[in-house]
């Protein structure tokens, strides 16, 4: 049952290969209007029945939540429909695990064994996965492991991953848009000796912190119905929430804090940067603590990446507001605009901070980061490349949709590869792969570098409009069936995934 083919899906969008090539007309009459951007124009339109004119203009904002954390010894997920409350008693309908959105915050430290039981309360077929972990491929949440209402599925494997920022979701196929959207996703943070040893802020100033955005109705709740042009850019919305709060803000001293931040958007990317431009100290990514620190003033993270930032406020005077927010930015391959639907690119506010009490806070910076093991693109022993391509809403790797039972390329385990992620269209595509991390070598076309973020390992990469991306890949935990696919949910949804068979 809520089994959705890929044809219902596609007629949800309003007609396969009519809406898109309308709207992406569309445009010329509407820009320009009294010099607003094309963007600002178009998400205003009003002969969008979906867009909807709620801001919360008023300017309130609401206290970020902060979950405590739970351990993964012995976990029980119920997947479940509820209400969650918003922020301010804006109750909204949601689909969560124990009745928590996020979902329940997870703390591991490597070597920790993973046991939980997911209970599928949703009428949906459901499957979770551990994103970023390196799980047998039994305990990666597959889709073909996905259990009916009513059942059950059991995980049982061990933490065998450096410490750092990972986290979970659903992973059902078809529908992970829509099951991660309604609220089945959280964090799930790793430790080890190595990261303890840092001594890096931890407790009140170590902040875990979900960003994710949301198109609502004129209450302002949050709903899911994509249609055309949704299904080319991925699914957007002008709200955004953090830790499932919206228009957040967090009270702070005048400490360091570190901040762990995960997109968790569908589709959106964010340019996060600090209104009074106070720089991050950038230490860590998707793969856990980056090779060495670096100093940025902002940071491109698309859906699935993780930054692990850390925020120096000692110097900030109490009773200064400082906003974390995306920054405009513009697409590289020219598709900006997709009649309304496509907010890429759009600023947004994010959370205010608020600095409440002076403290004495001595913690230092980290000089120096422990060394990170990649794997040597001089020991390569084959290349492979995967062409993402996206016409008409189809979104293909390799001219091809995903199917669950046919494998797509056999990988041999231990063995280093070079992969070439090639970008055809002007469409952004975050990469994600499961069961290893890989390590960036390239970017060229569109940006054409390789960013301070993407230094490390790295499990997710975003590639722009016609960008190509090199990257060093090795299986060194499990053999088994995994993924590849792209981390635009609608994308993933809609086929453009494949399977690898580490053998
Ligand atoms: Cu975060 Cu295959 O997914
Ligand atoms: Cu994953
Ligand atoms: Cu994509």
């Amino acid at each position: 049952m809520g089994k959705m083919t890929r044809r219902d899906f596609l007629r949800l969008a309003g007609g396969v290969g009519l809406s898109v090539p309308m709207a992406m007309r569309l445009p010329t009459p509407l820009m320009g209007a009294a010099g607003l951007s094309p963007l600002l124009t178009a998400c205003g339109g009003e002969g969008d029945p979906l867009v909807s004119p709620h801001h919360n203009g008023n300017g309130t904002r609401f206290p970020l939540r902060l979950p405590e954390a739970v351990g993964v010894g012995d976990l029980r997920f119920t997947a479940a429909p509820t209400e969650w409350d918003l922020g301010g008693g804006l109750r909204a309908p949601v689909w969560a695990l124990n009745d928590q959105v996020p979902s329940p915050l997870l703390r591991a430290r490597r070597g920790d064994r993973f046991r939980a039981v997911m209970e599928n309360g949703i009428p949906h077929d459901l499957i979770l996965h551990w994103h970023g972990l390196a799980p047998p491929d039994d305990m990666d949440g597959h889709p073909r492991f996905a259990v009916a209402p009513g059942g059950s599925y059991r995980y049982d494997f061990t933490v065998d991953d450096r410490a750092g920022t990972y986290w979970y979701h659903s992973h059902t196929h078809e529908h992970t848009g829509e099951q991660t959207y309604r609220g089945i996703a959280g964090l799930l943070l790793v430790t080890d000796d190595e990261e303890e040893a840092l001594g890096l802020p931890g407790g009140h100033r170590e902040i875990p912190l979900i960003l994710q955005d949301r198109r609502v109705d004129a209450d302002g709740i949050p709903f899911f119905q994509p249609f055309g042009p949704a299904f080319m850019a991925g699914y957007m919305g002008t709200q955004a929430l953090g830790n499932g709060v919206r228009d957040p803000y967090l009270e702070v001293d005048t400490g360091l804090y570190r901040f762990r931040i995960l997109n968790g958007s569908n589709a959106r990317i964010f340019r996060l940067g600090l209104s009074d431009d106070t720089p991050f100290l950038l230490i860590g990514n998707d793969g856990g603590l980056l090779p060495a620190p670096r100093t940025v003033s902002a940071v491109d993270i698309a859906p699935a990446e993780r930054v692990d930032l850390l925020v120096d406020l000692r110097s900030h005077p109490v009773g200064r507001r400082v906003m974390l927010r995306s920054l405009p930015f513009p697409l590289s391959g020219g598709m900006g605009f997709m009649g309304g639907q496509n907010l890429q690119g759009e600023p947004l506010a994010l959370l205010e901070l608020r600095v409440a009490r002076e403290v004495d806070d001595a913690t230092p910076l980290p000089a120096a980061l422990p060394p990170v093991e990649l794997p040597d693109p001089e020991r390569a022993v084959r290349e492979r490349t995967f062409r993402f391509d996206s016409r008409m809403m189809n979104h293909f790797i390799n001219g091809r949709h995903f199917e669950m039972e046919r494998i797509d390329e056999r990988v041999p385990f231990g063995e280093t590869e070079i992969w070439s992620f090639v970008n055809e269209s002007g469409l952004p595509h975050p990469v994600h792969l499961h069961a290893t991390h890989f390590r960036v070598l390239s970017r060229s076309g569109g940006r054409g570098r390789v960013f301070p973020w993407e230094e490390g390992r790295k499990d997710t990469v975003l590639m722009q409009g016609f960008e190509t991306i090199r990257v060093a890949v090795r299986f060194t935990a499990h053999r088994g069936l995994y993924l590849l696919h792209c981390h635009n949910l609608e994308h993933e949804d809609l086929g453009m995934m494949a399977n690898i068979l580490v053998e």
